[in-house]
């Protein structure tokens, strides 16, 4: 299997011309690199801008932050998964931590995942528990895992579903953060795949690929990399090109 980097821009660069300059940096920093799925996440604002400068590049592909949590209709300021595919964006993230707190509810999530999925996306769930505490973890994981997929078709989540495992007190822009330790990472994967062998199967056990996120950057991938993860969800560090860059290099070895 390829491993899986996305690149979590969140509401960043602050203008076109540095969406653009970093998308080129990006772009012609990997070209060489085999191996490695690559997806590009730019606000919603930027998705068009994005896919001209990585239009035929095998590696990098396009996906978005956020996706409604209905298929079509009368909601002011939203985008549907519809949508989103026609413009030839390919994944989109769902249930990050970042939007729970701004009050996505587990039901939300539901719905945003099942919409992404049935509309033909790739969809990257994120899970992960607020406080760096073990007590409780596996049910945390499991709680969010099974309310997210809930009712949703097996061979849609066997084929399209990316999870990430993306602790929050990890995450490099929460205060006090810092890395998990790849050991963790491995463990707390075992307990995922446990999960899914329960709920979906061997299959989906094997074949759903399994990220970790949160304050990944070039000196720490090679450590996660040896926990057995399938890539990685990288935001702040990939900001900045020649790091991003540096990630994509060490995780594809
Ligand atoms: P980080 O963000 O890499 O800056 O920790 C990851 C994310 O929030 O998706």
């Amino acid at each position: 299997m390829k491993k899986i980097i996305i690149a979590n821009w969140k509401m960043n660069p602050r203008t076109a011309s540095e969406v653009k300059m970093l998308a080129r940096a990006v772009t012609e920093g990997v070209k060489k690199i085999k191996n490695m799925e690559i997806t590009l996440c730019p606000p919603f604002l930027f998705v068009s801008a994005v896919k001209k400068i990585i239009a035929n590049k095998k590696n990098i592909k396009l996906g978005a932050q956020n996706v409604f949590s209905e298929k079509a209709g009368a909601f002011t300021g939203e985008i549907s998964a519809t949508q989103l595919k026609s413009i030839g964006v390919g994944l989109v993230i769902v249930g990050h931590s970042e939007r729970r707190a701004l009050g996505e509810s587990k039901e939300i999530i539901n719905k945003k995942l099942r919409c992404a999925l049935e509309g033909g996306l790739n969809a990257v769930l994120c899970i992960g528990e607020k406080e760096k505490s073990k007590e409780g973890l596996s049910g945390i994981i499991r709680e969010e895992l099974y309310s997210a997929i809930k009712g949703i078709k097996k061979s849609l989540l066997l084929n399209k579903l990316i999870i990430v495992y993306e602790p929050i007190w990890a995450i490099s822009t929460n205060p006090g953060s810092e890395p998990d330790d790849p050991q963790n990472v491995y463990e707390t994967t075992i307990l995922l795949k446990r999960d899914l062998l329960k709920i979906l199967g061997r299959r989906a056990a094997s074949q759903i690929p399994i990220l970790y996120g949160g304050s990944v950057n070039e000196k720490n991938v090679v450590g996660f990399k040896k926990s057995g993860i399938d890539g990685f969800l990288v935001g702040s560090a990939s900001l900045n090109a020649g790091k991003f860059i540096k990630i994509v290099k060490f995780a594809a070895l």
